[in-house]
Parts: C-alpha cells; sequence; structure tokens
C-alpha cells in the first residue's frame, strides 16, 4: 500500500448548443466538428481518487461496483495518465452523478472531467487548463469543454491532439436552461455507436460536417451581441441537423421518444405565445431549453403540468471543473 492521498475532484456537466457528432480520429478522440456549450450550475459528477495496491483500479458509479465497458473505460483512461507520468498506481474510483446517468444528460462530460482533474492531482501531473482539456477529450469530447465555466468552444476538425482542446469564451449571457426529463430509463445507442453509424451511413452528415463553422460563427455572433433568440434558433438548427444524421443512417435510428416530440411542440407553442424558448436534445429524449433568465420561472410554470415530463429542472452557467478540499491522507 502506498499513501498517496486521496483527491476529490467537482465537474459540472455541460449541454452543447452547438453539437458535436462524429469523429475525425478515434484513438485520440478527436471531433471532426467544433462544438459551443454551457456548462450548467447544478447538474455535476463528483469524483474521489483513492490509491490502492490492488493489481487493477476498480470503478464504483452512483455506489455500485462497475465491471465491463464503463470499468474499462475508467482504467483505459487512468492508463494514459500513468504512462504519461511514468507512475504505476492504481486506484479505487468512486463517483456520483447527482442526475440520471446515461441517458443523454451529459453525465460522461462531467465524469472524465472530474476524472481527468482528479487523476493529474493524485499523480501530480501539472497541467494548464488547456491541456487539462485535452487529456479530459480523451475519456470522453464533451468533457473537454467541461474543464471550463460558463460558454466553451471545443476545436474539432482535421486536428491533432495538440489542436483538439476547448476553451471558454469571454462574453457572459444571462441565459437558463430548462432541463424538461422525457424518460427515467438509460439510453440504448452510446454516443460514440450512433455518431459513426451516423458518419458511416447518413447522406446528410457530410452537410453537417460542411455547416458547422457557420453555425459556430453565428453563435459566436449571437453571443457578442447578446441576442439570445438568435443563438436559439442556431441551437434548435444544430440539435435538428445532428438528429436528422441518425434518423437518416442505414438502419435510421433515433433517441426520441413520444414525450421529447410533446415537449418540442410545448416549445413551439410558447413562442407562438412570445416566450424566448428554443430546445436542443443530445443523445438521448431528454428536451434542454434555452431562455433569457428573467423568463425562466415564467416557462417553467408552463411547462409543470406537462406529463410528458417525468422531472422539470433548470441551471444558470456554471464554473469550470475543481478541487473540492486540499488532498487528505
Ligand atoms: O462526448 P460524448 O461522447 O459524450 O458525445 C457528446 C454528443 C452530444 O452530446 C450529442 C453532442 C455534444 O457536443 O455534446
Amino acid at each position: 500500500m502506498t499513501s498517496t492521498p486521496a483527491v476529490r475532484a467537482f465537474a459540472h456537466a455541460n449541454i452543447a448548443l452547438i453539437k458535436y457528432w462524429g469523429k475525425f480520429n478515434l484513438e485520440h478522440n478527436i471531433p471532426l466538428v467544433s462544438s459551443l456549450s454551457l456548462t450548467l450550475d447544478s447538474y455535476g459528477t463528483t469524483t474521489k481518487l483513492l490509491a490502492c495496491g490492488d493489481e487493477h483500479d476498480s470503478f464504483i458509479l452512483n455506489g455500485e461496483g462497475q465491471l465491463g465497458l464503463p470499468a474499462i473505460k475508467v482504467q483505459r483512461f487512468l492508463d494514459f495518465v500513468r504512462m504519461k507520468t511514468d507512475k504505476k498506481q492504481k486506484f479505487i474510483v468512486e463517483s456520483s452523478n447527482n442526475f440520471p446517468t446515461k441517458s443523454g444528460l451529459a453525465s460522461s462530460a462531467s465524469g472524465f472531467a472530474a476524472l481527468a482533474l482528479a487523476a493529474c492531482t493524485s499523480l501530480d501531473w501539472e497541467l494548464s487548463k488547456k491541456d487539462l482539456s485535452r487529456l479530459a477529450r480523451r475519456g470522453s469530447a464533451s468533457a473537454a469543454r467541461s474543464i471550463f465555466g460558463n460558454l466553451a468552444l471545443l476545436h474539432g476538425g482535421v486536428l491533432s491532439d495538440e489542436q483538439a482542446y476547448a476553451e471558454e469564451i469571454s462574453e457572459k449571457l444571462a441565459v437558463r436552461l430548462i432541463i424538461a426529463q422525457c424518460s427515467t430509463a438509460e439510453k440504448d445507442i452510446a454516443s460514440t455507436d450512433g455518431m459513426n453509424a451516423s458518419s458511416r451511413t447518413s447522406p446528410f452528415f457530410p452537410v453537417f460536417v460542411d455547416q458547422q463553422p457557420k453555425d459556430i460563427d453565428d453563435a459566436l455572433l449571437a453571443i457578442a451581441t447578446n441576442d439570445v433568440a438568435m443563438l436559439g434558433e442556431i441551437m434548435e438548427y444544430s440539435t435538428l441537423k445532428m438528429h436528422s444524421c441518425c434518423f437518416s443512417a442505414f438502419p435510421g435510428f433515433w433517441y426520441w421518444n413520444e414525450s421529447t416530440i410533446s415537449v418540442m411542440n410545448a416549445v413551439k407553442k410558447l413562442r407562438k405565445q412570445g416566450a424566448t424558448a428554443y430546445f436542443t436534445m443530445d443523445a438521448g429524449p431528454h428536451v434542454k431549453i434555452l431562455c433569457p433568465s428573467d423568463q425562466c420561472a415564467d416557462i417553467m410554470a408552463e411547462l409543470k403540468g406537462n406529463s410528458a415530463i417525468t422531472q422539470l429542472d433548470q441551471a444558470g452557467p456554471g464554473r469550470g471543473a475543481y478541487l473540492l478540499d486540499e488532498p487528505q491522507i
């Protein structure tokens, strides 16, 4: 047994306003397109790394020991950090999410961002935030963005490992994201499988990729001019194009359910009534609704009675990943 201290890190989830979908490089997990996200102040993952004398790492998620793919992904990630730091230390990794896991609510983003920070701290690897973001990207590309707070841009494309990092955007927006959960089940198509199927077989995928730089530029302009409606319009366009790549894959597949459509319709209706509300969906059925902060309470009140929604939460811009306490032996 070594006396390497336990380290606890926390990272918030983030939701892409302009979606990443498709990988340029599978081995280094480099996204084929850039993406833009909002880090959420209310959803997040706490990860504790405890050094152990075992031959393997173990991974406990939400109190349950994990075997199979989730454990392999964590082990592979730690192997990479050990290789880079020339250390052999194994760990018991204990993670807990304060929101549903693997349901398209960005648990891998907050999970790998917290793990990256805890692993580097445990193994005395001092990284800049940019390099920490590159490291987190290896676990899950969206995790690169959760290293940062507020709004984050993740560079993707035909890029090297060096070039594929996220950075925080300096502008702040007075917005909130309402999270309308539309199912309590875990998703059955992992995002990597979904994006690989889309990029291999959807005739729409090349169009999605070609238009991404313009969507990013338009979204950055909307942010710079504080235009929440313009940002919302581009955000809806982005999510609908991403999901169209799933519908048009061969065979087609979808992450939505009946409730997803029902909430999208409710958002459109609210908009007709004058609200500034726009939807976005990830690799799961839940609908996230972007709105100006001062309209959030009214929109929440309108959605409260909607029977399609299993839980209604809201979040504002959150901070980047951080250590929860000083290392303790
Ligand atoms: O990074 P991953 O593998 O969790 O994939 C994220 C995919 C989307 O959530 C649909 C889009 C995004 O940019 O976060």
